[in-house]
């Protein structure tokens, strides 16, 4: 949470860099957005984004989940009532729509809207204009509707759960939601900033939680690190603290990966601890054929970190104050990383 109360939107994957450019694009246009993606991928998080990056951020952004009202309430929950329209409707009541203008009205799974109301939805977007339930006339108003859904709508189309007229509306500008597992590098980032500063995590808790496939994207991986500290013990994190099915994919790598031979004079040769398999990576262009017929996992800034890390202590000869002026860290820091690394003794070999 930033100060200003709202969540950042983390990730530096390719995948996530590509989404926030098509992000503002589509912030700054005043267009029907459909947002998709997998359940937890973050599309409440990108639908509340486009409102506070848009033009309309000073309106209001309402939010309504169609798939979690009540079908015959729908009507004036979007369109609000007029008081006596019908039995129940004791007073005036403004619909989202309305509440929405001038900003931005999410609607959530809107693969759950009743075909009838998709006809109503469509009108709205074509006209502009609202009838609240038993109102003698229409109302201009003035909302630009963001969609998020986690189905394949053109799926619902083909089944005719969903209008293809609406559909064509809505889709005017569109944002799929990577999956988590597709974010190369994310998920050890997140893990890291969902963990928090004074945290540690084991070498094989972090490759399990890398080599899981995340079904539920950001969303499980947040409560699963939420609960590994609840059952953690002194602020570190292993194996033992992730839910059963996330460390069943423990060290895949190291128990299971032929040995490859490393690139002359890489740092990795020199582990002492168990050694990580060096994975190629975009760095070691020249390196990278040779080694990606053996192994064929992507590169891993941990890896990188820890083999600059081996390296610059065996420069200084073990000498962690200096090891940590070279790093440009402060000592208290050198010695966080040296455990979460497990990186225990690194006097140059003789
Ligand atoms: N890129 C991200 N950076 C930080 N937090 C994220 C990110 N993506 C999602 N989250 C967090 O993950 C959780 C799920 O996100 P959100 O509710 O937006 O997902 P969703 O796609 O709407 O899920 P569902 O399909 O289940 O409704 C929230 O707590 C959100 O803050
Ligand atoms: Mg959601």
């Amino acid at each position: 949470m930033r100060r200003d109360g709202k969540t950042p939107i983390l990730g530096q994957s390719r995948a996530m860099e590509t989404l926030r450019a098509m992000l503002r694009a589509i912030a700054s246009s005043a267009s029907t957005a459909l947002i998709s993606g997998e359940s937890g991928t973050g599309k409440e998080l990108i639908a509340q984004a486009l409102h506070d990056q848009s033009p309309r951020a000073n309106g209001p952004f309402v939010p309504l989940n169609c798939g979690a009202i009540p079908r015959e309430l729908i009507e004036s929950e979007l369109f609000g009532h007029r008081k006596g329209a019908f039995t129940g409707a004791v007073t005036n009541r403004v619909g989202r729509i309305e509440l929405a203008n001038g900003g931005t009205l999410f609607l959530d799974e809107i693969g759950d809207l009743p075909l009838d109301m998709q006809v109503k939805l469509l009108r709205v977007l074509q006209e502009r204009r609202i009838l609240p339930v038993g109102a003698p006339s229409e109302e201009a108003v003035d909302v630009r509707i963001v969609a998020a859904t986690h189905k394949d709508l053109e799926e619902e189309v083909r089944a005719g759960r969903f209008r293809e007229d609406l559909y064509y509306r809505i889709n005017v500008m569109s944002l799929e939601l990577p999956p988590l597992r597709k974010r190369d590098g994310d998920i050890v980032l997140l893990t890291r900033v969902f963990l928090g500063r004074d945290w540690t995590i084991s070498e094989d808790a972090l490759r399990a939680i890398e080599a899981y496939h995340w079904p539920g994207n950001v969303r499980q991986l947040k409560n699963a690190v939420d609960r590994a500290q609840i059952l953690a013990n002194n602020n570190h994190i292993t194996i033992d603290d992730l839910p059963l099915e996330v460390a069943d994919h423990a060290e895949p790598l190291l128990t299971h990966a032929t040995p490859v031979q490393t690139p002359a004079g890489s740092a990795t040769t020199a582990f002492s601890a168990p050694t990580p398999v060096p994975r190629t990576t975009g760095v070691f262009t020249g390196e990278a054929s040779a080694l990606s017929a053996a192994v064929s996992v992507s590169p891993r800034l941990e890896d990188l970190e820890k083999a600059h890390i081996v390296d610059i202590l065996r420069q200084q000869n073990g000498n962690k104050a200096r090891a940590a002026r070279v790093l440009g860290i402060h000592r208290r820091k050198l010695y966080r990383l040296l455990e979460r690394h497990g990186i225990h003794d690194e006097r140059p070999a003789v």
